[in-house]
């Protein structure tokens, strides 16, 4: 039995058990991945001021985000092809955080669809929409989004075009996936995620296929995804998205101040500051590095969340005492899906509860509400 003690060990047992195409997949960044390393290695950076002899009893992570209760400020994070990582991916994850009280987001370009989802959880998941040319479409994903009682809409501001994975190209990474020779051969090295494919009812890109008016097989949907990002997109799109999905608006793909305060004035519930985990603009700013000044601009008019590089509830901590109110995690949950499907997903979160409780304690604090940039060494951030 593989002890697991940390996010690294989830992620070099996904590597041994996922299809390369798919850890790669998941694993990468855009171009150079630089921004995609200084994620990581800016949150390094930052030390904290350890006290003593103060009363550490009665801890909490308990906290909000967007008003909804969660037992720690962390949400997992949209991905697509989650489902990929594991046979029913989004649906093994969506348990996992509902099991753990933490926000679960479901990507557009899912495998399980909004119902599948919906019909295996009990209580409301978050989604994610990106903008697509076909607003017919995107019409009736809100409304399907709001049949399943999605208790937040998250709308992905940074991909209106596609940054460029190296790896992705050469594993013939695509929507369908290639079959090419190498990738099958590998494909018979992973027994145990083929065994849950084929013993898992067959999913395909559930939010779109059967459901966009050109899209009714695998084939049809790589041409269609790939004309469907609108390049177009601007701040008039944002506000008839808030206004035809009614309910709590979280925009994502914040990484700068000026567009920080576009995004208050559309009305958004709260922004994440994110470079969609170093997967499209190589060499933009880590997110982590990009948050004060976010925080500095619309910190008090809005909720300031981000992802990006978060491997650690000690990560999570460096978050929140720069002004975030959220945090999400997107690829230290894919690993753990990878590597033990839902009890990955779930021993992901008791990690990074567990980091973040003890970093906490360290810092001198009981209440995860109370961490400011006091816990912070002056200098360091
Ligand atoms: C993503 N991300 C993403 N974001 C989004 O809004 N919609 C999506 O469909 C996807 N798809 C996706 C796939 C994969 C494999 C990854 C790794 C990421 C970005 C994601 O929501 C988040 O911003 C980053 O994953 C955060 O960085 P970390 O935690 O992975 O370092």
């Amino acid at each position: 039995m593989t002890v697991i003690t940390n996010i690294e060990d989830l992620r070099v047992l996904a590597k041994k058990r996922v299809p390369r195409m798919f850890y790669d997949y998941a694993d990468a960044g855009s171009w150079t991945e630089s921004t995609y390393r200084s994620n990581e290695e800016d949150f390094r950076k930052i030390k904290f001021r350890q006290r003593v002899a103060v009363n550490l009893e009665n801890r909490t992570t308990k906290s909000t985000m967007v008003g909804q209760e969660v037992s720690m400020p962390v949400a997992l994070a949209p991905t697509g092809l989650t489902g990929m990582q594991h046979a029913d991916g989004e649906i093994l994850a969506a348990r996992a955080a509902e099991q753990f009280g933490v926000p679960f987001t479901l990507s557009t370009m899912s495998i399980c669809s909004i119902e599948d989802v919906a019909a295996h959880t009990t209580k409301p998941f978050w989604f994610q929409l990106y903008v697509m040319r076909d607003r017919e479409f995107i019409n009736r994903l809100i409304d399907r989004a709001k049949a399943a009682r999605c208790s937040a809409l998250v709308l992905t501001l940074d991909l209106q075009v596609l940054g460029q994975r190296h790896k992705d190209i050469r594993n013939g990474m695509s929507a369908p996936p290639k079959l090419t020779i190498p990738n099958i051969l590998n494909l018979m090295t992973k027994p145990r995620w083929v065994y849950h494919i084929l013993r898992t009812p067959r999913r395909q890109f559930g939010n779109i296929v059967g459901h966009a008016t050109s899209v009714s097989d695998m084939s049809s949907l790589s041409s269609w995804t790939s004309q469907q990002f609108d390049p177009a997109l601007s701040w008039a799109d944002v506000e008839w998205i808030k206004k035809r999905w009614g309910g709590k608006l979280i925009i994502k793909g914040i990484m700068d101040p000026e567009d920080a305060r576009l995004a208050v004035d559309s009305g958004a519930d709260a922004l994440v500051v994110s470079n969609h985990g170093g997967r499209q603009l190589d060499g933009a700013q880590s997110s982590v590095g990009a948050l004060p000044a976010i925080v500095e601009a619309v910190g008090k008019q809005i909720e300031v969340h981000m992802d990006g590089g978060v491997r650690s509830g000690q990560d999570v901590i460096r978050a929140l005492a720069l002004g975030a109110k959220g945090v999400y995690i997107g690829r230290p949950f894919l690993y753990g899906l990878g590597a033990m499907g839902e009890a990955g997903v779930s021993r992901c979160l008791e990690i990074i509860r567990n980091e973040l409780d003890l970093t906490m304690a360290f810092c001198g604090l009981r209440d995860v509400r109370d961490v400011d940039r006091n816990i912070l060494l002056p200098g360091t951030y």
